[in-house]
Order: structure tokens, then sequence, then C-alpha cells
């Protein structure tokens, strides 16, 4: 009976394995979301980004900056200029200064060991882009994720099931057991972990979860709901000027069709005499 289970685990566990990790580099899969600013055509979605912005001024730059933004752009988004003060206002900032975080540098670094880098054009310098950074805000690991741990460390041993378990959760391969085990050693000693960020562990602790900030419009606030607007409004920040680009590029390639038009017409005249 327990041949047939562990069998029928290993199977399932398997056929979760090129959708979870890439087969070759054992390296997790980003999961690809759908985003209506990407493509040839895409606009940002402004209420988004606007609820967005609260979470990152609330939240992120308690640790991070947004420097390349002045508080007073987020107006593009829809915020009304009492709204601009109120946010500036929770960084100790005025509407007309950068979004730069309240804490500084040397503080950060004492804390953290690193600087927490600013998140200007992090949607941009990071492969895998707003997918990643999604996947970094709801990647740690969910309490459940950690009951499973807790319960596979008591154990001493990790099993071929337990370890395939582990992978399917939390995304660490299970062909190499010693390795499964020291990470699991440290998520376990309270290290923080995601199954997103590279070698797994990092500085940053797990920063917003359901409900760390209340919309004013009573949009739900789950943990996914909160990291898609963080993301739409960082993916905003690194490129403020997206749509325009996009709308001027449609008018180049449509004035180069017409020139190209023009040019052969041109060209068929000229060389009529010739042929
Ligand atoms: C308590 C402080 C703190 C808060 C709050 C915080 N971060 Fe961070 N963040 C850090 C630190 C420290 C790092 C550096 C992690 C490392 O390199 O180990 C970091 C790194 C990052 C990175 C880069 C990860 C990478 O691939 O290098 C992103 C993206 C990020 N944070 C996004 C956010 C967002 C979005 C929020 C708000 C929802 C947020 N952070 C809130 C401290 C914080």
């Amino acid at each position: 009976m327990r041949l047939i289970k562990t069998f029928f685990a290993v199977c399932v566990a398997a056929a979760m394995v090129p959708v979870a990790l890439h087969a070759s580099s054992g390296a997790p899969v980003l999961p690809e979301q759908s985003w209506s600013h990407t493509g040839i055509f895409g606009s940002y979605d402004k209420h988004a980004a606007k609820r967005g912005a609260q979470v990152a001024v609330e939240v992120c730059m308690g640790c991070h900056s947004i420097s390349l933004i002045k508080f007073d752009q987020l107006r593009a988004l829809g915020l009304s200029e009492v709204e601009v003060k109120k946010l500036a206002e929770v960084q100790g900032r005025s509407k007309n200064d950068r979004m730069t975080s309240a804490m500084d540098e040397t503080a950060a670094k004492d804390s953290f060991g690193v600087i927490p880098p600013d998140l200007s054009l992090i949607t941009k310098a990071r492969k895998g882009y707003e997918d990643y950074t999604y996947a970094l805000l709801t990647g740690y690991p969910s309490e459940a994720e950690m009951e499973l741990v807790k319960k596979v460390m008591a154990k001493g041993a990790i099993s071929e099931q337990d370890a395939l378990e582990v992978q399917s959760a939390l995304l660490i391969n299970a062909h190499d057991k010693e390795q499964m085990k020291a990470k699991l050693e440290r998520l376990v000693g309270g290290a923080n972990f995601n199954k997103y960020f590279p070698g797994n562990f990092l500085a940053m602790p797990a920063p917003i979860s359901a409900g760390s900030v209340q919309y004013a419009d009573g949009t739900d606030n789950s943990l996914k709901q909160l990291s898609r607007d963080v993301v739409t409004f960082l993916a905003w920040a690194a490129e403020p000027t997206m749509e325009e680009r996009k709308s001027l590029g449609f008018w180049v390639m449509g004035y180069l069709f017409v020139l190209t038009i023009l040019l052969y017409a041109i060209k068929r005249r000229i060389w009529a005499k010739v042929h």
C-alpha cells in the first residue's frame, strides 16, 4: 500500500516538475501573469497603479526609495493634490520631493546587512520583469507550507515522498536532499525564504500579507491583489511615459508605410521612360 502511495506521489510530482522547475537548471519557473500594460497596444491599469502607489508609500518605502519619481507625478495616476500631499507626509516629505524613503541607508544597512535597492527601475532590472516582482511578493511560504516543512524536519531524514512534496510546495529541487535539508533548517531557524529569489534566502522579510493596507474604495486587499497593484505601480514608475512611446511608435510606423508607398510610386515614374 505504501509503495503504491509513494509511486502515485512520485508520478504526481513528476508531472508537476516541468511546470514548477526548469528541467535542466532546476530553477523555479515564474508563473506568467497577464498585465494590461504589456504588448504593443497595452496601457497601464491606472486604478491598480493608484492603489499600488498607496501600498508602495505605506509599506515598501519604509525601507526602499523610488527616487526617480516625485510625489507630484502621482497625479498622472489620478491622485488628487490632497491625496498626493497625504502620501508624501507618510514619509515626511512634501509633494515636490522625490519619493525617497525615510529610512536612511546606513540604518538600513545596519538592520538588513544590505541596502534595500531603489525600486524605480526594479521592474526592468530583473529577469522576468513584472512577473518576477509579483512572484517575489507572493513567493514567501504560507502557513500551511511552514507546517509541511516542520512536519518533514521533525522526522530527521527526508524520504523520497517528503522531498517531492517539499519540491512541489516550495520549488526546492528534490534531487539534492542534502541541499534541501540545509535550506529547510535555515527556514525553520527563521531566515527569510522565498520560492523565487535566486538561492531562496534574502534580507527582505515578507513585506505584505492580506490586509496590510486598507484601500479607501474598499477594494479587496488580499495578498494577490495588493501584490498586483504594487507591481503595476512599479511598472509605471519604471516607465511613466510608456503610453506616449507606444503611440508615437504607431505614428512613426504609419508614416514610414505611407512614405514607402510614395517612394515606390516615384521610383516607377522616374524609371518609366528608361524601361
Ligand atoms: C523591512 C524592510 C523592507 C520592506 C518594508 C520592503 N522591502 Fe523590499 N527589500 C528589502 C531588502 C533588505 C532587500 C534586499 C534583499 C536582498 O538582496 O537580500 C529588498 C529587496 C527587494 C527587491 C529586489 C529583489 C531582488 O531580486 O534583488 C524587490 C523587488 C523588493 N524588495 C520589493 C519590495 C516591495 C514591492 C515592497 C513593498 C510591498 C518591499 N520590497 C518592502 C527590504 C524591504
